[in-house]
C-alpha cells in the first residue's frame, strides 16, 4: 500500500504545483511507482506543467461519475512503460461537488496502485484543503519567505494540527541573499518555530517560469540547483537522511547569532 502526499500552502500562488509535478519528476526519475492527482478541482494545471494537456482525455469527474474506471484517466507520463503517472482533474465541477469519502476512495485506490501519490493541492484553509487532508496520509505545507506566506502557512498548520496532522514544509522560491543579509528567515529556523517537518528548499529561480512557457516543471528547467533541491527532497521523503546543503547551515547559524554575513 502507497502513501499520500497532499501539497497545500496558506497562501496561492507559492509553487505547490510547482512542487507537486517538479516532486512527482524526481521520484520518476528514482524510479518510484508513483501518482501525481492533481486536486485542484475546477482548477487543473499539473497536464500543463507535465506537457501531457493533449494526451488527457478522462479526467477525475469521469472516475467520480462512474463514466470509466480509474485505470482508464491514469496517464503514463513520458512514455508507456513510465512509472509516473498523471491523474487530471476535472475543469467544470467546482469543489464543494465533491464529497470526502468519493475523494478518499479514489485515493485509496490509488495507494493501492502506487508507491506515492502526490496530490496537488489548492490554496487556503477551506472545506477544500479539509477534503483533500482526509485523502492524505501527510500533508507538505509550501512556503514563501515573505511575511504574508508565513503567516498563512502559520494559520493553516494550525488548520492542519486540528485535524492530526503533523505537516512537513518546503520553503520554495528561497532567495539566499536574503536569509544572509537577515532579512528572510531560514528555513531550517521557520520550520521550528511552526513545528514543522523540513522537507528542504527550493531557491527562486528565473529558469522555472521560462520553463512553464515551455509546458516544463522546474525539475526540467535547466537550473541544476532547482533540480537538485528536488532530488533531495524525494530522498528524504523516501526516509533518507540528506543533510541541509552547508550555506544553508551557516544562514541558520547566522540567525541564531544575529549576526550578519
Ligand atoms: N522556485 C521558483 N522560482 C521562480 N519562480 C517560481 C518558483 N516556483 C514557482 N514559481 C513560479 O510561481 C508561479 C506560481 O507557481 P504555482 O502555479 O506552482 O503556484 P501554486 O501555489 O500552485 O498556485 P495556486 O495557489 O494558484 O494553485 C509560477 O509562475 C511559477 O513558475
Ligand atoms: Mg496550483
Amino acid at each position: 500500500m502507497g502513501r499520500a502526499y497532499l501539497i497545500a500552502s496558506g497562501k496561492g500562488g507559492v509553487g505547490k504545483s510547482t512542487v507537486a509535478s517538479s516532486l512527482a519528476l524526481a521520484l520518476k526519475a528514482r524510479g518510484v511507482s508513483t501518482v501525481l492527482f492533481d486536486g485542484d478541482v475546477g482548477l487543473r494545471c499539473a497536464d500543463l506543467m507535465l506537457n501531457m494537456q493533449d494526451q488527457v482525455v478522462f479526467d477525475l469527474e469521469d472516475i467520480l461519475s462512474g463514466a470509466v474506471p480509474i485505470e482508464n484517466a491514469l496517464y503514463p507520463v513520458g512514455g508507456p512503460n513510465s512509472c509516473l503517472s498523471l491523474l487530471a482533474t476535472s475543469q467544470t465541477l467546482r469543489a464543494g461537488e465533491v464529497r470526502a469519502k468519493d475523494v478518499r476512495k479514489v485515493a485509496e485506490k490509488l495507494k493501492a496502485r502506487f508507491d506515492v501519490v502526490i496530490i496537488d493541492g489548492p490554496a487556503g484553509i477551506g472545506r477544500n484543503l479539509k477534503l483533500l487532508t482526509g485523502a492524505a496520509d501527510d500533508v507538505i505545507l509550501v512556503c514563501n519567505s515573505d511575511p504574508v506566506s508565513v503567516r498563512d502557512t502559520e494559520k493553516t498548520a494550525e488548520v492542519l494540527r486540528d485535524l492530526h496532522a503533523h505537516p512537513y514544509l518546503i520553503v520554495n522560491r528561497l532567495v539566499k541573499k536574503e536569509v544572509l543579509r537577515g532579512r528572510a528567515t531560514p528555513p531550517k529556523a521557520l520550520a521550528e518555530s511552526m513545528d514543522l517537518r523540513l522537507l528542504g528548499m527550493v531557491r527562486e529561480s528565473l529558469l522555472v517560469p521560462r520553463a512553464l512557457l515551455d509546458n516544463k516543471s522546474a525539475y526540467e528547467a535547466g537550473d541544476a540547483a532547482v533540480k537538485s533541491a528536488f532530488d533531495r527532497i524525494a530522498s528524504r521523503l523516501m526516509g533518507e537522511d540528506v543533510p541541509l546543503p552547508r550555506a544553508e547551515k551557516s544562514a541558520v547559524m547566522s540567525f541564531f547569532t544575529g549576526r550578519r554575513l
